[in-house]
């Protein structure tokens, strides 16, 4: 036609018209045609796809309208297809019910953000005017089809975030248009092939989360116009190619998480548009070449974990660009106050672990916005400079030589959370303006000379988790300030000189976990209001002069010997310890005295490394050196939400420890070492879960500040669109369901363990109850949500993220929780109160002792309950017939259990007892 377009010069006017009229027909015949079989080719494909991706599809309808006014569907001036984009549309089904081959004008397809899955369908490679393909973020599994390089004009490639596996097409290299090749996180395996050098035109190469093994291919050198070059988080071995210095344009080369040896190449200086270098976590060894910032526009420099030596290169002196550098754990060396300049952009520096000396330069107060200074476990002396002005949110110079005093212009450091200058060889007293940090989280002054009072002003770090003060010469009494420390979860005070008696005021100290005392020279007894301490867990007292009973407090009951030993007099039940006289039947002094004897009496092995231990290792992982571990709140907590999906191999079932109806329980161990109880919400992907969390987010963090032992921690939540997760603490164990559906494990849960675990439960729920700023319900107490350790100790899981977990019932507020456990007024649409908390309750503390679910025995119960008498002899009869029947001590509080679970589960709300009621009777 386009022939005939240049010849009617020659015919007649008439002739010209009717030649024009053709070429129209003609024409719009042939579009119209092919719009046909394309509408066609789309409806198949629309009735192939899943029920919810129809709805919203609605405007793809096989009458009349034109194909291009459907969503997202686009055309030429000829009517015919030439771009779809369906990005982020809730589409779910498979490529392969499309027919590519009716698309010839097809430049961009982009079905991005959808729920597809099965395989690359060969045809794909008939789209031959095809030059953007992005299928991100599916479910696409199986291999690049060989069929693919046909689409000769490809220029933007994306497959990022699916489960493509097998290896990257030999025959990639025709693909000679393309710009663009963006593969990451996959599971694309095998090397990267050598002919990848001949993608002339690539800017962008992303083949990051990967397992990509072998060595980097030295033509990559060829790539010269490349700008982006990521390969993080693959097996890559070997050395980095120097031809790496031939990529002129190269602003972004990532190599962190490989398995990359030798050094950095010193090509590496010629890059002058380099802005990021990422190669942290490899080996690489040899000295950082000395011009790494030859542009002047570099800004992340991150070679942490490698085996670096050699000093600090002088062009990172005035590399006034840099945000970001992290030099921790190698073996760099040099006189860090010649090598470091004045960086304005300096956002975080971390050069731990090194061996770096000489002294700290003022300049470090001069980089207005530095938040993270961090210079640990180096040699490096002299005194703390004035670092004022600074924006510092994390100091950290342990372990190094300081001297001198704790200067106190650090109290104007405002910003402050994490403050440690723990084990230098500072001196003097703890400056009082310390107090005015009240942003600090943890602080650590551990292991110094450190001398004078410990600063009552400290309680105006009123947002402070970890106290360290311990090896130093602190005098005097503990001031009773400190119990106003309302936040605080761990305070050691260790190997100082205090005296006098512990202050009744740090009983008052509701979150703490931790809590060492030891080796100082306290006196007289243990405040007794330390017995309501909930949430401690370890203690160590020892080498103190205390005396006279142990706090009614577990911690300090089942401390071992060695956490208590060597004082002056302290009684009580715990291991090595002599019972206490009985005071309140009128204690005699002989008989005192003889008590005091045999205490001294009794050799006691030491086990206080093991107690310092364990606190150093809860110290430790608290200190955040992987920052943002747990700030899984936020659109931030993708970083997290990463190390997860990394710690689980992408919830790979090896690591799943339990599924339920609602959610799977994964068992993560985090880069920190940290093994947490990972809860994917499965349920919510369909129905908004995001917005769910999101809609709970204060109510979740409430959650997560609890602190009891019998209540599981939750760490947070990461409102991550794909997979909403919870984090908990993780417990070795298993649900109390669990085991008493076990014959094995419920033959040895013996009758005095069942009465503890009731015990527990109710201790956490009238926490919960009566004991928080406002009530919280767990509206969904059963046997499933109660896990057990090892040694029978119970944490109540999924406190008031019942609503979060059941998103199918209809409407929260008429939340039914589980059936079997929920009272009975729940079937008229009240509100679950504590009321029902107590009831399901009464059901559980039921089920321990039968030894099932209680199911119709409740009532039958209930008919019982008015004549005790008969009841003890007829529980007999529905115990666990698994155990023997319990001996006299143990029966009488099998029936006090009983006895509540008749009072807890009577019908009407009113009438049972308060979660306070019940743990007070379970204190025989
Ligand atoms: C594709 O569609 C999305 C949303 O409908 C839009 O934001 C985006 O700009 C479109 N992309 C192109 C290349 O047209
Ligand atoms: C990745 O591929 C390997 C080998 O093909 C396979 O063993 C592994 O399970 C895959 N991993 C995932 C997460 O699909
Ligand atoms: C890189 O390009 C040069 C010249 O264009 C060529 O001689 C060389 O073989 C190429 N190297 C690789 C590995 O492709
Ligand atoms: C790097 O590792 C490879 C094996 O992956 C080994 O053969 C080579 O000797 C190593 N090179 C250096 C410099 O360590
Ligand atoms: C760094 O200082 C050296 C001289 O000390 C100078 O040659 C170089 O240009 C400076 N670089 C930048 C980025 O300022
Ligand atoms: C601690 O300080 C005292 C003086 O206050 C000094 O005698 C002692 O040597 C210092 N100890 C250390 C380990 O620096
Ligand atoms: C002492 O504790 C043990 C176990 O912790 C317990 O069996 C025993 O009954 C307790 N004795 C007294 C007098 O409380």
């Amino acid at each position: 036609m386009a022939t005939q377009k240049q010849k009617p010069l020659n015919c007649s006017p008439d002739l010209q018209f009717l030649l024009i009229v053709f070429m129209v027909v003609s024409s719009s015949l042939a579009t119209s045609s092919s719009a046909a079989t394309e509408a066609e080719a789309l409806l198949n494909w629309k009735s192939s796809l899943d029920n919810t991706s129809l709805s919203l599809l609605s405007s793809w309808v096989g009458d009349n309208s034109s194909t291009c006014n459907w969503v997202g569907i686009s055309c030429n001036n000829f009517g015919s297809i030439n771009h779809i984009n369906l990005t982020g549309s809730g589409l779910r089904g498979t490529l392969h019910t499309l027919s590519f081959s009716t698309f010839p004008n097809l430049i961009s397809l982009n079905l991005s953000h959808n729920a597809f899955f099965g395989t690359i369908p060969p045809s794909l490679g008939s789209l031959s005017s095809l030059e953007i393909l992005d299928l991100s973020q599916n479910n696409i599994n199986g291999s690049i089809p060989d069929d693919f390089v046909m689409l000769g004009n490809l220029s933007i490639l994306s497959f990022r975030k699916n489960q493509i596996s097998g290896q990257i097409p030999q025959e990639m290299y025709k693909l000679s248009s393309l710009r663009v090749i963006d593969i990451s996180i996959n599971n694309i395996t095998g090397s990267i092939p050598a002919s990848i050098g001949n993608l002339s035109n690539l800017i962008v190469l992303d083949l990051h989360k990967n397992a990509l093994s072998g060595s980097i291919p030295s033509s990559i050198g060829n790539l010269t116009r490349l700008k982006v070059l990521y390969l993080m988080y693959n097996q890559l071995s070997g050395a980095i190619p120097n031809e790496v210095g031939q990529l002129k344009f190269l602003t972004d080369l990532g190599l962190v998480n490989n398995k990359l040896n030798g050094t950095i190449p010193l090509g590496i200086n010629n890059l002058v548009y380099l802005k990021n270098f990422w190669s942290s976590n490899n080996s690489l060894s040899g000295s950082i070449p000395g011009d790494i910032c030859s542009g002047g526009l570099l800004e992340i420099f991150t070679v942490q974990n490698n085996q670096l030596t050699g000093p600090i290169p002088r062009s990172l002196r005035n590399c006034t660009s840099l945000t970001r550098l992290r030099l921790e754990r190698n073996q760099l060396s040099g006189n860090i106050s010649e090598e470091l300049g004045i960086y304005p952009k300096l956002n975080y520096i971390d050069l731990s672990y090194n061996r770096l000396y000489g002294e700290l330069s003022e300049n470090w107060g001069k980089c207005q916005n530095l938040q993270g200074l961090k210079l640990s476990n180096n040699r490096i002396s002299g005194r703390i400079p004035h670092l004022e002005g600074s924006e510092l949110h994390v100091l950290d110079l342990s372990s190094n030589g300081l001297i001198g005093s704790i200067p106190k212009e650090l109290g104007k450091l405002s910003s402050l959370f994490n403050l440690s200058l723990a084990d230098n060889r500072l001196s003097g007293s703890v400056p009082l303006e310390i107090g005015m940090l009240s942003n600090l989280q943890y602080l650590n002054l551990g292991a110094n000379n450190l001398t004078g009072l410990i600063p009552e002003q400290l309680d105006g770090c009123r947002k402070l988790l970890s106290l360290n003060l311990s090896r130093n010469r602190f005098r005097e009494s503990i001031p009773l300030e400190m119990g106003s420390i309302q936040s605080l979860e761990i305070l050691d005070l260790s190997h100082n000189l205090l005296m006098n008696r512990i202050p009744a005021q740090l009983g008052g100290l509701q979150k703490l976990e931790a809590l060492n005392l030891s080796h100082n020279e306290l006196l007289g007894s243990i405040p007794s209001s330390f017995d309501n301490m909930l949430s401690l867990t370890v203690v160590d007292i020892s080498y103190n002069q205390l005396e006279g009973p142990l706090p009614n407090n577990k911690a300090f009951q089942e401390a071992p010997v060695g956490a208590l030993g060597n004082n002056k007099g302290l009684c009580g039940n715990a291991t090595g310890l002599n019972a206490c006289p009985s005071i309140t039947r009128g204690g005699k002094k002989s008989n005192k005295s003889t008590i005091f004897i045999i205490v001294l009496v009794l050799g006691i092995v030491v086990f206080v490394f093991v107690v310092v231990g364990v606190l150093y290792m809860i110290c430790h992982t608290r200190e955040p050196q992987n920052e943002n571990q747990f700030e899984v709140w936020s659109l931030d907590g993708l970083l997290v939400y990463e190390d997860i999906v990394e710690a689980t191999e992408s919830f790979n079932s090896k690591h799943c420890v339990g599924v339920g109806g609602t959610a799977s329980v994964y068992k993560a161990q985090l880069q920190t070492g940290r093994i947490v109880a990972v809860k994917k919400l499965h349920t919510l992907q369909d129905s908004g879960g995001e917005a769910i969390l999101k809609a709970f987010e204060s109510e979740i963090r409430t959650l997560a500040e609890i602190r009891h032992r019998n209540i599981l921690k939750l760490y947070g939540f990461c409102a991550h669109p794909r997979h909403p997760l919870l984090l908990y603490e993780f417990i070795e164990g298993g649900s109390l369901e669990n085991i008493l559906t076990d014959e094995n494990y419920a033959s040895n849960f013996g009758w005095m363990e069942r009465v503890n675990v009731v015990k527990d439960v109710a201790n956490a729920l009238s926490y919960m109850h009566h004991d928080c700023s406002r009530p919280i319900v767990h509206r969904d107490i059963s046997s499933k949500n109660i896990l057990l350790d090892l040694e029978y100790g119970a944490y109540v899981s999924d406190f008031g993220t019942a609503r979060l977990l059941k998103p199918n019932a209809s409407n929260w507020t008429t939340f039914a929780g589980t059936f079997g456990y929920s009272a009975p007024e729940l079937a008229y649409t009240v509100e679950p109160n504590e009321k029902c908390d107590v009831y399901s309750f009464g059901v559980v503390a039921l089920e321990v002792i039968v030894g099932k679910h209680p199911g119709d025995l409740i009532s039958y119960f209930l008919s019982l309950s008015s004549t005790s008498t008969a009841q003890g002899l007829q529980l007999k009869d529905v115990l666990d017939q698994r155990l023997l029947p319990p001996n006299n001590q143990a029966a009488e509080k099998v029936i006090a259990v009983a006895n509540l679970a008749f009072a807890c589960l009577r019908t009407s709300p009113q009438s049972r007892p308060t979660m306070h009621q019940v743990s007070q009777e379970l204190l025989f």
